[in-house]
């Protein structure tokens, strides 16, 4: 499988506080893998500097084979690259097509036409909620609304930080049965999570963070299995 983003040895601090303190990490093309570890670990500042929202003290990010360091978060979309990010940020005084439209901002109209009806099939609650306005959608809606909004960039990789975050049982369920329709049709991911069973359960490899290095990674199913990722994160 060849590597699509290849992140080394990567350090990002605000101020003096060091986030993310010397990672490294691969994805492979049409690989799940996800990053999972405790509040304050250094998920989602790793999301946020591979989209180009942060600029890394040190380190590289490569993605199909270019430098990502430096290049501008719009630019990086249009590399192909998307995040979905943590606490989903819809726009809230736009309507669902709105916000839809939003995401396609670096594409053409005719091909943002196609998009938007894919993303319809998958959530097809969308599209009957078309005309509302994302503020009065639920939860669970707006997280559909905000995995849509990223789609319609049409990425290789998309990041989802937390998409399952404060949503019922029922509705995590739904969400991650979306991510796997995604990523069988050929979309690779990276999925940032809370919830390390579920995360775990969909992923072909993991890497745990904590405080701001890697301190475990392999094959998701193993970790699954493993008495310290079961004591630390699931519970037992
Ligand atoms: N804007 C910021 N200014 C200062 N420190 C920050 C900022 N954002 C994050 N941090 C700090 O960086 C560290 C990593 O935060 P980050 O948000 O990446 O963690 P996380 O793993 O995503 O946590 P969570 O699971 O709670 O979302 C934390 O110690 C946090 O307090
Ligand atoms: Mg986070």
């Amino acid at each position: 499988m060849a590597t699509m983003l290849s992140v080394q040895d990567l350090h990002v601090s605000y101020g003096a506080i060091k986030a993310v303190q010397g990672i490294s990490f691969t994805i492979n093309e049409g690989e799940i893998v996800t990053l999972i570890g405790a509040n304050g670990a250094g998920k989602s500042t790793t999301l946020n500097t591979i989209a180009g929202l942060l600029k890394p003290e040190s380190g590289s990010i490569e993605f199909l084979g270019e430098s990502l360091v430096g290049v501008q978060a719009h630019r990086i979309v249009e590399r192909g690259i998307a995040l979905c990010p943590e606490g989903r940020r819809v726009f809230m005084q736009m309507t669902v097509a709105e916000n839809l439209d939003m995401g396609g901002y670096t594409r053409k109209e005719s091909e943002n036409r196609e998009e938007l009806a894919r993303i319809y099939d998958h959530f097809p609650r969308l599209k009957e909620r078309r005309n509302q306005i994302a503020g009065t959608l639920s939860g669970g809606e707006q997280q559909m609304l905000a995995m849509g909004r990223a789609l319609m960039s049409k990425p290789r990789l998309l990041m989802l930080d937390e998409p399952s975050m404060g949503l019922a049982p029922i509705l995590v369920q739904e969400i991650f049965e979306i991510i796997k329709a995604l990523h069988e049709q050929g979309t690779t991911i990276l999925l940032v999570e809370q919830n390390a069973q579920m995360a775990l359960s969909i992923a072909d490899r993991a890497y745990v963070l904590e405080t701001g290095t890697i301190s475990m990674s392999g094959e998701a199913r193993a970790l699954l299995n493993d008495d310290r990722v079961r004591k630390a994160y699931l519970g037992g």
